[in-house]
């Protein structure tokens, strides 16, 4: 797995099968807390979806920044596996921590956080999931492009369902098919943060 430095000094990957990076090459962390954490206003006791957990950069910022629940959907054990190689800033290793032994044991919890990852496609481990559940959702695949059977309608339709009436879904995409899913789903769309580009990321709410 080739390793990607971002401008914000903090280190991804790139996949070969999808030619993509695994985070903007912008800076891999700062996105996780301006795209995902901080847009969701992640605080004490609240129930999080990962949607492609990769290498746990936006549970790690949701962790850092309140004692929650977090659910990782993730397919590739292979980049599970990668997470413990890798290296996060010194303040955020304590956090990250935790993420390397969920990856490990796809389990972790303590006082204040739990972190459960669920191995498979998300199409199909997302109905495993209680319905009405979730107060914010995590959503982060490759690009629409490269990945387009998760930026689909009936994929949104099964998020929306384990999600709380009111609950956020954060992705970085401003993609029109994305928007036009989502909203076909019955999520009311919004432009969410402009980090490192020009064009908005999107929140959606349900
Ligand atoms: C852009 S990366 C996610 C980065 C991640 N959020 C992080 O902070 O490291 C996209 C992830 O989606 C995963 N993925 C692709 N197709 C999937 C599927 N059908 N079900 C679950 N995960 C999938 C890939 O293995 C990859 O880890």
């Amino acid at each position: 797995m080739e390793k990607v430095i971002t401008s914000d000094k903090s280190m991804t990957f790139r996949n070969e099968k999808y030619d993509e990076c695994y985070h903007t090459k912008s800076g891999a962390i700062e996105e996780s807390f301006e795209k995902y954490a901080k847009p969701c206003k992640v605080k004490d006791g609240m129930k999080i979806l990962d949607v492609c957990f990769g290498i746990g950069y936006n549970t790690l910022a949701a962790i850092h920044s309140a004692g929650v629940d977090a659910v990782g959907l993730e397919n590739d054990e292979v980049i599970l596996n990668e997470i413990q190689n890798v290296e996060v800033p010194e303040e955020l290793k304590e956090d990250y921590e935790k993420i390397k032994k969920a990856a490990k044991d796809r389990e972790y919890r303590d006082e204040k956080v739990s972190i459960k990852i669920i191995l498979g496609d998300a199409r199909e481990t997302v109905k495993q999931l209680e319905d009405n559940s979730f107060d914010a959702v995590f959503f982060d695949p490759f690009s629409p492009k490269k990945c387009p059977e998760l930026w689909a309608e009936g994929f949104f339709k099964d998020i929306a369902k384990k999600m709380k009436r009111g609950a956020v879904l954060a992705t970085y995409s401003c993609a029109r098919v994305a928007r036009d899913n989502l909203r076909k789903a019955g999520f009311r769309v919004e432009d969410g943060p402009s980090i490192g580009r020009r064009s908005p990321s999107t929140l959606a709410y349900i």
